[in-house]
């Protein structure tokens, strides 16, 4: 089943708009991923509708900083990608490190947020923080796409 050894993972990631304006930075991040072993599903650039951000982010719909979230998330470019590899979701997030780019900078200098970031809005990236949230996430980025051949052939390894 899904869980067997060496099921992969997908996960939906975001490259922010603070980060996804420098495509130096875009080419260091996705080699940063490749050498992590993840693969590369899926890969686009756009500029978030606001009707997306609020449906993507509407769990913090009540929280204080939702204006600011959704503000900045659609004020320019973004990369979304879709990313496959075993324990996808929790390897991802370990790389971006925590949310709190202030704190991160200290305790996480090495990770992406930690030498990207530059606020607790600008922190460089989106994880996925569950297989359900992952599945939700990836429809509202790709609606294009099918979710479960996408899952289907993440698990064939890449030629
Ligand atoms: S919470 O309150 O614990 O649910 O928040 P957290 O999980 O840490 O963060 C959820 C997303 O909200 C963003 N966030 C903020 N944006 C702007 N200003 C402030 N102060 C702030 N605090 C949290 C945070 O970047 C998370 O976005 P994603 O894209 O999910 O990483």
């Amino acid at each position: 089943g899904a869980a067997a050894a060496g099921a992969r993972q997908l996960t939906l990631a975001l490259i922010k708009p603070d980060v996804a304006a420098h495509p130096h930075r875009v080419e260091t991040i996705l080699r940063i991923m490749r050498t992590n072993g993840f693969e590369v599903l899926q890969r686009k650039r756009l500029r978030v509708p606001r009707e997306l951000a609020e449906t993507f982010y509407g769990e913090h719909r009540e929280k204080f900083f939702f204006p600011r979230l959704t503000n900045f998330i659609t004020s320019n470019d973004l990369e979304a990608l879709v990313l496959a590899r075993p324990e996808a979701i929790s390897v991802w997030r370990a790389l971006l490190g925590p949310t709190k780019v202030h704190r991160t900078r200290i305790t996480n200098p090495g990770t992406l947020r930690g030498l990207f970031g530059l606020s607790d809005t600008r922190n460089v990236g989106h994880g996925s923080d569950s297989p359900e949230a992952a599945r939700r996430e990836i429809g509202l980025f790709f609606p294009e796409l099918d979710y479960d051949q996408l899952w289907e052939a993440a698990q064939k390894p890449a030629a």
